[in-house]
């Protein structure tokens, strides 16, 4: 990305250049005196805002979002649905993706398969040992509530800045009826890594090299740092574990 819009989110960049695309396309058309419907004028506004996107150095899945943004709009408006559903579902999908606009961490659930694995990575059971895990943008629950119930001599909490995701997680852990399982609502950036012995995170490869400085600044000697999916650029796991789910999934994992 050039170097002016560093620091930018990528959407705002994204939405900036929809805009260029829409008075370039609608110039361009007035200079020509050509006619054009409103769907083509969406297919060509969109055309143009995949190529300025490919030019900006917007990251590939960017393009197919800038090339049928306008005309879906545009398909969306003739169907002439009440403006009132547009207004619940854009709330709904903010509730649930509240954050994403400055994390760039959408929600995406680990699998069954993934919290299988997570167990087996857990320090073994000893009498009247404890230990603590925090899942770094804990989502729904489902890790938290699993390895809770599976391991009652562990404490299990999860950190979560989306309200929806935030609020099933609660009902959830209420539901499980899990007392070492523990949730706040809130930024795990402002969380201190020292109180743990394993801290998970699922997130995006955004946050990773920020997120490996505050690992390295704050968990202890010899606890575990483990990404599900998203390595950390540059910096050799100590092992990788190959999870057989849906999405061929690998977990990297480094002790401290
Ligand atoms: C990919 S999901 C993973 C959910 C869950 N950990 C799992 O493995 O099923 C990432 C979650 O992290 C949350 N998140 C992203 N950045 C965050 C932040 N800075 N603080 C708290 N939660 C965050 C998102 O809202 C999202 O729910």
């Amino acid at each position: 990305m050039p170097r002016c819009f560093a620091g930018i989110p990528p959407a705002i960049v994204a939405v900036a250049l929809q805009g260029v695309a829409y008075a370039g396309v609608q110039l361009a058309i007035r200079q020509m005196a050509v006619a054009t419907s409103p769907l083509q004028f969406a297919f060509i506004c969109g055309m143009l805002a995949a190529v300025l996107s490919h030019f900006f150095g917007l990251a590939r899945w960017w393009l197919p979002i800038q090339l049928l943004f306008v005309p879906a709009l545009v398909l969306m408006l003739a169907l002439d649905f009440p403006p009132g559903y547009y207004l619940v579902v854009f709330l709904a999908l903010l509730m649930v993706y509240w954050s994403v606009f400055q994390t760039q961490v959408p929600l995406y659930l680990s699998s069954d398969k993934i919290f299988h694995a997570l167990e087996t990575l857990l320090p073994p059971a000893e009498p009247g040992k404890t230990f603590n895990f925090v899942d770094l943008g804990c989502g729904v629950g489902g890790v938290l509530t699993h390895l809770a119930k599976s391991r009652p001599d562990g404490h299990f909490r999860g950190v979560e800045l989306a309200p929806l995701p935030y609020l099933f997680s609660w009902l959830r852990v209420k539901a499980s009826g899990c007392r070492n399982c523990e949730l706040r609502w809130g930024n795990f950036w402002s969380c201190d890594l020292s109180q743990y012995d394993i801290v998970y995170a699922y997130l995006s490869p955004a946050p990773m090299e920020k997120l490996w400085q505050k690992v390295r600044s704050e968990m202890r000697t010899g606890t575990l740092f483990i990404s599900s999916t998203f390595a950390v650029p540059g910096q050799l796991p100590e092992r990788t574990v190959q999870v057989e789910d849906l999405h061929r999934s690998t977990l990297y994992i480094w002790r401290m």
